[in-house]
């Protein structure tokens, strides 16, 4: 049987990650400076959650880190590009990302916006060459596009609104939640499930996990910006009011963004249910996310 990685291994994990990214960037042909600036952007110091995620999501179906690995690069890829594009003055007008300067203040916008083009379509061909079971790329290279399809539709609403015209705000605001940040993590657990060649039953038990994770995530970045400061997130807080963002503390409050935040919690332990301890290192990924102060 292949490694469970626990919980605490997630320090050792994000090494492993990292080093398959910069190994993939150095094989890619690419100009040196495209090169750097797309590492400058994928290597800099993030949580990497969503390829723990799949790590972890494959591990407790039976796979192999080796299995995920190719997935969670390619999640963690499509990450960075959203948060260079999310980032360029154009959408959020953003200086600070991972206490570093944006890759468009580093590298100039037109290198940002061609970063975030290569880091959209890159891991398609990463999924393509390292996939173990090539039977699978074709199901992960679907899983990647939708939920980046809906990534992009997310970020649409949130910064250039267009709602149907009969939604109330809090449902804009799950809408945009759902598909600008829900979306990816989601797709994390999903790879990682279609990585192990998980049956229906597994892969729904999964992504009712990923979509609960999904929604914790972003309402707890919505309080972070109002509770935190600059230096502890390594990027701007108390912009998204400002910027007149629809945020769960600004619709629901501080308070019932911090119940929902325990009742989507909730609902991702209740996914794990069928699989007892062996689903711990994700059970605990969620509590932590839940509490997280970065
Ligand atoms: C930031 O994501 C963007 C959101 C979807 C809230 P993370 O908080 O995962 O950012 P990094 O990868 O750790 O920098
Ligand atoms: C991030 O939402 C969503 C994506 C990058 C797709 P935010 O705009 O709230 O993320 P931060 O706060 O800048 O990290
Ligand atoms: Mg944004
Ligand atoms: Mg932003
Ligand atoms: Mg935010």
């Amino acid at each position: 049987m292949p490694t469970l990685h626990r919980y605490e291994d997630a320090p050792a994990l994000r090494e492993h990650i990292d080093a398959a990214l910069a190994q993939y960037l150095d094989e890619v042909n690419l100009p040196r400076s495209l090169r750097d600036a797309a590492a400058y952007a994928v290597l800099a110091p993030g949580k990497r959650m969503r390829p723990i995620l799949t790590i972890m999501a494959t591990e407790l179906l039976g796979g192999s880190i080796d299995d995920a690995l190719p997935s969670a690069c390619a999640l963690e890829m499509v990450h960075a590009f959203s948060l260079v594009h999310d980032d360029l003055p154009a959408l959020d007008n953003d200086e600070l990302r991972r206490g570093r300067p944006t890759v468009h203040v580093q590298h100039g916008e037109a290198m940002a916006i061609l970063v975030g083009d290569l880091l959209n379509t890159l891991p398609f061909r990463l999924l393509s060459d390292r996939t173990p079971d090539a039977a699978r790329v074709g199901a992960l290279c679907v899983e990647l596009s939708e939920a980046t399809c809906d990534m992009i539709a997310g970020q649409v609403y949130d910064t250039l609104g267009g709602f149907p015209q009969s939604l109330t705000d809090e449902e804009r605001l799950r809408l945009t939640h759902r598909l600008k940040t829900g979306a990816l993590i989601r797709c994390a657990c999903r790879m990682g499930a279609r990585a192990a060649g998980a049956s229906a039953d597994d892969l729904e038990s999964i992504t009712a996990y990923g979509e609960a994770v999904g929604l914790v995530f972003q309402i707890v970045d919505d309080v972070l910006d109002v509770t935190q400061t600059t230096e502890a997130m390594g990027k701007r807080t108390q912009k998204d009011e400002q910027a007149d963002k629809l945020t769960y503390p600004g619709v629901l409050g501080l308070e019932a963004s911090r119940r929902e935040i325990r009742r989507l919690t909730q609902l991702a332990e209740d996914a794990l249910t069928p699989y007892g301890d062996r689903a711990d290192p994700l059970r605990e990924l969620c509590a932590s996310m839940a509490v997280r102060t970065h």
